[in-house]
């Protein structure tokens, strides 16, 4: 049988990173973080200086890119590149590589690959609806865009970056327009999952309302 999964969705900026690796923690689990396999799809097709239309090629080479999840650092062929994939133009890339239904596919299989045991907390837009349908709990990570924006913004600010409260709220409604109206794989909580909305949790009320929803699972 299957591993058991734990698929955690929600927009840009709802803590459910933070989320999953808690929830995994505790669990002792593996985590899948989808969106770093986008934003390194993404920085391979910069990497590589190929035409943006060319999807076959950047299918390619999305299936073929090397990459390494080891504590907590991320390795692209080699190289680490754990923040550089966080940059705000590499965001925005894998944001709109992700509209196209032939890198999706290629990347299908990677994601699958991460279901192991003793289970998995997977992390993303489209965990619960089209990577692993099947999976046991389903959690949709909710929080409003205000709240998101003064996360970040305070996130920006304690890392010692510059920081402007409107440009991160209209880029969080940029992003969530994308990714909620794209035809393939839209930003939606699966039929059968659990809305939980953070704009008034803190992260651990968070995890606990996770871990809660778990242990009553048949
Ligand atoms: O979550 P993160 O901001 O790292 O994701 C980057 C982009 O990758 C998102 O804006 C989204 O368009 C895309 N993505 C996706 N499906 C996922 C995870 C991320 O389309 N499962």
């Amino acid at each position: 049988t299957c591993a058991p999964v734990i698929a955690l969705d929600g927009p840009t900026a709802s803590g459910k990173g933070t989320v999953a690796l808690r929830v995994a923690a505790v669990l002792g689990w593996h985590v899948l973080d989808s969106g770093a396999i986008y934003r390194l799809a993404a920085l391979t097709v910069m990497n590589h200086d190929v035409v943006l239309t060319d999807l076959t090629r950047i299918s390619d080479l999305a299936r073929e890119m090397r990459i390494h999840f080891e504590q907590g650092r991320i390795l692209l062929d080699g190289v680490d590149v754990t923040s550089s994939i966080r940059h705000e133009n590499v965001g925005n890339l894998a944001s709109e590589l992700a509209k196209e239904p032939v890198l999706r596919q290629g990347l299908l299989e990677r994601q699958r690959a991460f279901r192991t045991w003793p289970g998995l907390v997977a992390d993303g837009r489209d965990m619960g609806t089209v990577v692993f349908p099947d999976a046991p709990l389903k959690i949709f990570l909710l929080a409003d865009v205000d709240a998101r924006a003064h996360r970040r913004y305070r996130q920006l600010v304690e890392k010692g970056e510059s920081a402007d409260y409107e440009i991160i709220l209209a880029d969080l409604k940029a992003r969530d327009e994308r990714d909620m109206n794209r035809l393939v794989a839209p930003l939606k909580p699966a039929e059968d999952a659990y809305v939980i909305d953070s704009s008034a949790l803190t992260v651990e009320q968070t995890v606990e309302r996770v871990l809660a929803l778990w242990r009553q699972c048949p």
